[in-house]
């Protein structure tokens, strides 16, 4: 079976028996994946950002679309997910695509250099806003930034949201995909 379908079962699976939640897979949803691989497809990145790891299911989907010269750079901050995402990333063959790094996000975005094509967030929907300043330095222009559960967890988002659309660089908008993707683009 191919691990991304594999993932997909297991973090259904695990996800219906779990009730602590930070054991909770919370894989983005196969319709998403789809979705991230078909920009990824479009844009041809070299470099990439995922926040939020957690198994590897979503930075996997990343990795695929983005061929040879994609390097995808994704923070889990649990140490269990970070090293059960690396085993999923040399059981795919994408170890090589991929720098994964344990660590809170708000220590690694301070830290990491260069900017970045495409930015993947799907953590803790109460940081996004402490997030955006430096997610915005980081993004290169004509590059997006895709949000999960932009529909499932709206007012969660809603302030990073708002400080997204003060920006007058930026179009933002919410298509209805898998939880709700939000989607913001920065003009050149
Ligand atoms: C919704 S899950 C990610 C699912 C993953 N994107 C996928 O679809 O396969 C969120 C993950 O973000 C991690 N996380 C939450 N806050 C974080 C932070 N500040 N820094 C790094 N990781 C964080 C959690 O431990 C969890 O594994």
């Amino acid at each position: 079976m191919d691990v991304l379908e594999q993932l997909q079962m297991q973090g259904t699976e695990n996800d219906a028996l779990q009730h602590d939640k930070g054991k909770k897979w919370l894989n983005i949803t196969p319709g998403t994946g789809k979705f991230l691989a078909l920009l990824v497809d479009e844009i041809q990145p070299t470099r990439i950002l995922e926040i939020g790891t957690s198994m590897g299911y979503s930075t996997l989907w990343l990795a695929r679309a983005g061929g040879n010269s994609v390097q995808v750079v994704t923070i889990e901050c649990d140490e269990t997910k970070h090293q059960q995402a690396q085993q999923h990333f040399r059981q795919a063959g994408m170890d090589k695509r991929i720098d994964a790094k344990l660590g809170d996000a708000s220590d690694w975005i301070a830290r990491l250099e260069g900017q970045f094509e495409l930015i993947f967030l799907d953590a803790d929907r109460s940081q996004y806003l402490s997030f955006a300043p430096r997610l915005f330095q980081l993004l290169k222009p004509q590059g997006l930034l895709v949000v999960d559960n932009a529909l499932s967890h709206a007012d969660e988002i809603a302030p990073f949201k708002r400080w997204l659309e003060q920006q007058s660089e930026l179009d933002v908008g919410v298509l209805p995909i898998g939880k709700g993707e939000l989607v913001a683009y920065l003009r050149e």
